[in-house]
C-alpha cells in the first residue's frame, strides 16, 4: 500500500500561490463548496467560504493577522483553526487541509490533516 499516493489523490488544486498575496483572502471552490484562502506569514490556510453566523463570504471579509473579520457583523474566526475569536458568532469553521506544491495550492478534507503534519513552511525562492 502507497500511503502517500494516496494522500496526494485527496488533494486537489487550486489557485496559484502568486494569486494570493500576503495577508490577503480569495474564495475558491472545493468539493462542491466555496472555500475561503487566507495567506498568514507565508503559510497558506483554508476555511469555509460563508460565516457560520449568516449568509457573509469571509474571503470578503478584513484578514488581520491570523484572524479574519465577517464583513457582515463583524464576527471574527482564527484562520489557522476555525475557532471563534469574537461574537456574534458562535460556531467554528469548517477547516482544510493545505499544501502547496510548485506554487500551487492543494485542498483536502480537513481529516487529511493527521497525514499532513501542521508544519507548513512558507514557500522557498518566492520572488514576488
Ligand atoms: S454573518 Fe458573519 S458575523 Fe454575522
Amino acid at each position: 500500500m502507497d500511503q502517500t499516493a494516496h494522500m496526494h489523490e485527496t488533494f486537489s488544486q487550486t489557485i496559484e500561490l502568486a494569486d494570493l498575496p500576503e495577508g490577503e483572502s480569495r474564495r475558491c471552490q472545493f468539493d462542491g463548496a466555496a472555500v475561503a484562502l487566507f495567506r498568514v506569514e507565508g503559510c497558506v490556510y483554508a476555511t469555509q467560504d460563508e460565516c457560520t453566523h449568516g449568509r457573509a463570504s469571509l474571503a470578503d471579509g478584513y484578514l488581520i493577522g491570523d484572524e479574519v473579520e465577517c464583513p457582515l457583523h463583524q464576527g471574527m474566526f482564527n484562520v489557522r483553526t476555525g475557532a471563534v475569536t469574537a461574537a456574534p458568532c458562535t460556531q467554528a469553521l469548517k477547516t482544510y487541509a493545505v499544501e502547496v506544491r510548485d506554487g500551487v495550492i492543494y485542498l483536502a478534507p480537513s481529516s487529511a490533516k493527521a497525514e499532513s503534519p501542521t508544519g507548513q513552511t512558507p514557500p522557498k525562492g518566492d520572488t514576488a
